[in-house]
């Protein structure tokens, strides 16, 4: 199998991850770790994009240098993956220095090939896009077609970029890598685009100074986009090697003499640059294209495209917390077709976390292991009378028969990039497994006296479990590591050269000892009768983004809140989470509050003991990662971090704010 290099855009720091950027990163997790499983040696990569006109105007507008600017969004993107269970083999930052030697030596290769001339550029810059647009390009008025901002007209010294001399050599390629962008629609589209003929692309900016200069000529910074998109060899050191060697040196990108498979996942908005100017770039530096790119569609809020520049976006992070990282992944998984746009909405996810994987998967593992299992079995997973096949019930031949369809089918549509297909296969295993419980109902085989059969039935039915473990892991990787716990399995560490894909039926080992645990999904009960919206969803707060609200609310309105002053007389971490604390609040009741905060980034629990804060006291009692949080301590957050409020004198607890 060919050893198989998987990469995300790298993201620009001007925005805190968001769901969009999320979907985009957990894909390509998804992906690396499916291919993992099949025991493949698999590189995975994303980073930041961190020069360029936008990112140096964001630093400017906060009085920052741009390197410290950039240096201090690194770490919330690397939690925000490390919290999704996002891993990855590097991350690249396009201000390191490894990548800029080996960008400036990948330009240099493609000066070498006389791609590269000195001219003037007038036309039309977007800097949200980073791009230049003709007159024809743009929307009424002077406006990106993009983002509907104003455009910005430049005239000035630029390297261009002699991309009208690969139109054919592109159109070539394209027609002999029919798969190369996938869905084949867009394809199509960059297809159109070459055909109609190239023009040649501005690659420097003379105008300022963020980015990573020309080497023949310092004065010049190469186009953001040259440079970010070389992040994808640089990392792998391709461009240093010497023409004849480089390729034999590097085992993950794809040349004449080794096979590997680079797939760059991409948003649609970014395909032409990673499907027409990334493979002129490669080609002219006397590398491979990339092997394919999968472009996926949009997420959408109310139909708007979810960015900074667009508004609105939705922070992953308190999803995360409030369903956990794993349902978050599964979601966007499932309910995003992958390659077509998708709407986000808090009232989708929350019925797929009680239905799909609360009533379908979770229901199943707790009645096997906890109830049958557990009373009737002793806690072993017992010894069946066939165990590998020779079944005597059609039930069990049926249960059989559609694991193995759907492992097949999954397989197959994971490797296609489909992970929302590739779900919808796994379920097909979930429903079957939950039928064949429904059909033999073990708990009355017990009282019949039947324990053959019983027996037979639960081995039947921890096995599916077991195959679904593994099934899941790409998507749930955390859940299935419990799924696997109560099984009384160790969880999967997937090494390269050894699949651990289920094919063979009756791997589960009679006389393991199960372990029967809290459930896999429990239900948010109290969270039905609230409204959808979970508590700290981060809008930005631009007059955009809430025009559609009525812009005053009456005084009784702000009556209803109860706010009441609380002193905390205990914190403490909350296992497994690193933002959730559990705060013990007084406020001035007979029993203090328990109250559970996303603050545990910010805030030590020892430095907020003895402190007043700001409760929310007449909200629904929820639960949070398994414990019932009673309301709710005000804190203010921008892209730097949040602070709870305090007040500046002590004050009895209980005091009504008002
Ligand atoms: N820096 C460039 C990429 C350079 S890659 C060599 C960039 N960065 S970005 O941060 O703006 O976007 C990165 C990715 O996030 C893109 O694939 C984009 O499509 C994706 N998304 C940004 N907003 C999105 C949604 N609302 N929905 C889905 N994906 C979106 O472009």
């Amino acid at each position: 199998m060919k050893p198989f290099f998987i990469t995300t855009p790298i993201y620009y720091v001007n925005d805190r991850p968001h769901i969009g950027t999320a979907y985009s990163t957990i894909a390509v997790d998804v992906f690396s770790r499916f291919q993992r499983l099949q025991g493949r040696d698999v590189r995975s990569l994303t980073g930041l994009d961190e020069h360029g006109l936008k990112i140096e105007r964001k630093a400017r507008e906060l009085q920052k240098a741009p390197q410290a600017f950039v240096d201090g969004m690194a770490e919330p993107f690397k939690a925000a993956w490390d919290l999704l269970h996002c891993r990855f083999d590097d991350f690249i930052r396009t201000t390191e220095p490894r990548h800029k030697t080996r960008v400036q030596r990948m330009w240099q290769l493609v000066e070498e090939s006389g791609d590269i001339y000195l001219g003037h550029y007038e036309d039309w810059y977007c800097v949200d896009c980073e791009t230049f647009y003709t007159e024809k390009d743009l929307i009424e008025d002077q406006h990106c077609p993009v983002h509907k901002r104003r455009v910005e007209k430049l005239k000035e010294e630029s390297y261009f970029f002699k991309l009208s001399a690969y139109t054919e050599k592109l159109t070539a390629f394209y027609e002999s890598h029919p798969g190369f962008v996938k869905p084949e629609g867009r394809f199509n589209e960059v297809k159109s685009f070459v055909k109609e003929g190239l023009r040649d692309l501005s690659v420097s900016r003379a105008s300022f100074r963020w980015g990573i200069p020309v080497p023949s000529h310092p004065a010049h910074v190469m186009y953001v986009w040259f440079d970010a998109l070389a992040n994808y060899t640089s990392e792998l050191n391709l461009p240093l090697f010497d023409r004849e060697k480089r390729h034999t040196l590097n085992r993950y990108w794809p040349s004449a003499d080794r096979s590997a498979e680079a797939i760059h996942v991409v948003g649609k908005d970014i395909l032409r640059f990673h499907a027409v100017y990334w493979p002129a770039f490669l080609m002219s530096a006397g590398l491979e294209p990339p092997s394919q790119i999968y472009a996926h569609g949009w997420l959408t809020v109310d139909g708007e495209k979810m960015s900074k520049s667009a508004g609105n976006f939705i922070a992953p992070e308190p999803l995360a917390e409030k369903f956990g990282a794993d349902v978050l992944r599964y979601y966007l998984m499932r309910e995003v077709a992958f390659g077509q746009d998708g709407d986000f909405s808090h009232t989708a996810l929350q019925a797929r976390y009680n239905g799909d994987l609360g009533n379908g998967i979770g229901n199943l593992l707790n009645r096997m292991v906890s109830s049958i299992v557990k009373k009737d079995l002793g806690g072993l997973v017992p010894d069946p009378v066939h165990r590998y096949g020779g079944f005597d019930h059609e039930t069990d031949t049926t249960l059989v028969g559609v694991a193995k369809r759907s492992t097949q089918e999954t397989a197959s549509l994971f490797q296609q990039g489909l992970p929302h297909k590739a779900l919808e296969a796994i379920w097909e295993l979930v429903a079957a497994a939950n039928k064949y419980v429904d059909s033999n109902a073990p708990w009355t085989l017990s009282k019949k006296g039947e324990h053959a059969r019983l027996k037979q039935v639960s081995y039947m039915t921890l096995e599916a479990l077991r195959w679904l473990s593994v099934m899941l892991w790409p998507v749930m990787p955390d859940r299935s590591d419990t799924l696997r716990k109560q099984l009384g399995l160790v969880a999967l560490f997937p090494n390269p050269d050894t699949p651990c894909w289920p094919h063979v039926w009756g791997g589960l080992q009679p006389g393991t000892i199960t372990q029967p645990g809290a459930p896999l999904f429990p239900r948010f009960e109290e969270e039905k009768k609230e409204s959808a919206r979970p508590v700290t969803v981060v809008v930005e707060d631009k007059t955009e983004a809430t025009s559609s609200e009525p812009k005053h609310i009456r005084i009784d309105d702000f009556a209803k809140i109860e706010l009441k002053l609380g002193l905390i007389t205990e914190a403490s971490r909350v296992e497994k989470s690193e933002k959730l604390l559990k705060l013990i609040i007084d406020i001035g009741e007979p029993v203090p509050r328990q109250i559970l905060s996303g603050i545990g980034k910010t805030y030590l629990p020892e430095e907020l003991v003895g402190k007043q804060v700001v409760v929310i006291a007449n909200l629904p009692p929820r639960k949070m990662m398994g414990h019932e949080s009673q309301g709710m301590v005000l804190a203010a957050s921008d892209e730097h971090g949040l602070s709870v409020l305090l007040t500046d004198k002590a004050l009895k607890p209980g005091s009504r704010i008002t």
